[in-house]
């Protein structure tokens, strides 16, 4: 075999842009902020609540999310009483007529906790922290194994609207080959028990690019959920980062090779997903046409701010971003986990970065264009009192001269092509400054 270039220029697959900046652009704020000033004079009447479930039954071989193996000797309860200690610290900082518009818990895994510990993170929600979740879209994250009739019963009744299910691949061999303990059977009876318990919306969480996956594996792995009718499915390119099980195993072809495999599963996908009657709502997610808009997640106005608790969690006012300290290493994982637990004081911002006019603007466009609808011009315009081509104008050429954007003269929308290279597109929307301190951070 030919040796594997180091990294391509051109790999269509850079980085998964989901939030801008990256936690890996976060560094330690000297002066420690007070939240109360944090908070004080933000919008406060449709804010995002986030909690994070660190833990897991296994590690996945592609896995580099902030999660930890197990929770040995009472760790699950000594986390619920830090989050607990962390939902009234944060509660104080905020108004008193503070407003939560749009709830969800992640991890890791949500579902690894028992059921009578999903009842205390509800409480959580909405004792410490005031969100109403019966009247809110709560969207949850489950995998297969611990999405468990009692579980999934005591997440409905408190007003899931979306589950959200890790399958990754219905191929057995696959499921090993992303070192994913992980069996067919097992995932058809945990979505059989989801359908059951009535949530509003099911997501599907599907990868492409696995070893082994071929085009006629992925299409039946696609059939596979779409017997479900999910309304909602997310399709990720897989990405094999520092650190992870995966990472270790050395490479079976080249990059060249893998991005070129990964670009034809995702345009099979995708087109298989449209001749079934969904809609693509980004690269990676689908919604079914016919369903619901019930439990729609996805939508967050671009000025609210997010309130995230747990130590994963990222937290962003229109001033500051800022979370705990980040790591992938499980014994780096463990020691935050642990520093979390043992935390008293939640009253200030340990880990961040400040935005500045100009990273607001980046920000806007980023969290816009990525999306197939793309970003109404007048908005933007709206917001900063410029357009885009007037404050990026390097950026939008480049996209220009590679074909990806639309004809559109209301809104800036990327073309099919475009849309394929939204883990190209968005790092290049990156101000050189987040690029640098993600080239500096560590991987721990
Ligand atoms: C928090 S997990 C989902 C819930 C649960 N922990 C599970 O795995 O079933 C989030 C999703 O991110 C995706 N993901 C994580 N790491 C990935 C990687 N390296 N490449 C591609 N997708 C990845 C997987 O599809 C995964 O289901
Ligand atoms: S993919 Fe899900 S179950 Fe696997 S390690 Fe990551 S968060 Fe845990």
């Amino acid at each position: 075999m030919t040796p594997a270039p180091v990294r391509p220029a051109e790999s269509p697959y850079r980085s998964y842009v989901y939030a801008y900046p990256h936690k890996t652009a976060y560094r330690p704020l000297p002066e420690r902020p007070v939240l109360r000033e944090l908070w004080g004079g933000e919008p406060q009447h449709a804010l995002s609540l986030y909690l994070h479930v660190p833990f897991c039954e296994v590690r996945c071989g592609f896995c580099n999310l902030f999660t930890r193996i197990g929770s040995p000797d009472g760790l699950t309860t000594a986390y619920l009483d830090a989050l607990d200690r962390q939902a009234t610290a944060v509660r104080e900082a905020l108004d008193s007529d503070a407003r939560f518009a749009l709830a969800a818990f992640g991890g890791g895994t949500p579902t690894y906790l028992t059921a009578a510990e999903l009842e205390r993170l509800c409480d959580i929600a909405e004792q410490r922290m005031g969100a109403d979740l019966r009247a809110v879209p709560l969207s949850v994250e489950a995998s297969p194994a611990t999405a468990t009739a009692d579980r999934l019963e005591v997440l409905a009744d408190r007003g899931t609207t979306r589950l959200s299910l890790g399958v990754q691949t219905f191929v057995d061999r696959e499921a090993r080959s992303a070192v994913r303990p992980q069996k067919r059977a097992e995932v058809e009876a945990a979505l059989g028990r989801i359908r059951a318990a009535g949530f509003p919306v099911l997501n599907i969480d599907l990868i492409y690019g696995i070893d082994g996956q071929t085009q006629a594996s992925w299409l039946h792995s696609l059939d596979a959920a779409l017997a479900w009718q999910p309304e909602e499915l997310y399709l990720y390119p897989l990405y094999v980062r520092p650190l992870t099980g995966l990472a270790r195993r050395g490479e079976l072809e080249s990059q060249a090779d893998w991005d070129a495999r990964r670009l034809a599963l995702y345009r099979s996908g995708r087109d298989h997903l449209l001749a079934h009657g969904y809609q693509q709502v980004s690269m990676r997610m689908f919604r079914r046409a016919a369903a619901a808009q019930a439990g729609r997640s996805e939508y967050a106005c671009q000025t609210d701010g997010m309130v995230g608790l747990g130590c994963g969690a990222r937290s962003y006012t229109s001033r500051l971003h800022y979370s705990f300290d980040y790591a992938v290493n499980a014994t780096e994982v463990r020691g935050i986990i642990d520093d979390y637990v043992a935390t008293e004081d939640f009253h200030r911002a340990e880990v961040g970065r400040y935005t500045t006019p100009e990273e607001a603007r980046r920000r806007h466009l980023v969290q816009s264009l990525l999306q197939a609808e793309g970003m109404p011009v007048a908005e933007y315009r709206a917001r900063f009192g410029s357009t885009p081509a007037e404050d990026f104008p390097a950026e939008l050429a480049a996209f220009e001269t590679r074909g990806w954007l639309a004809d559109d003269p209301l809104r800036l929308v990327l073309s099919p092509e475009g849309l394929a290279h939204s883990d190209l597109a968005g790092p290049m929307l990156f101000s050189p400054e987040v690029h640098r301190l993600m080239a500096e951070y560590e991987a721990k």
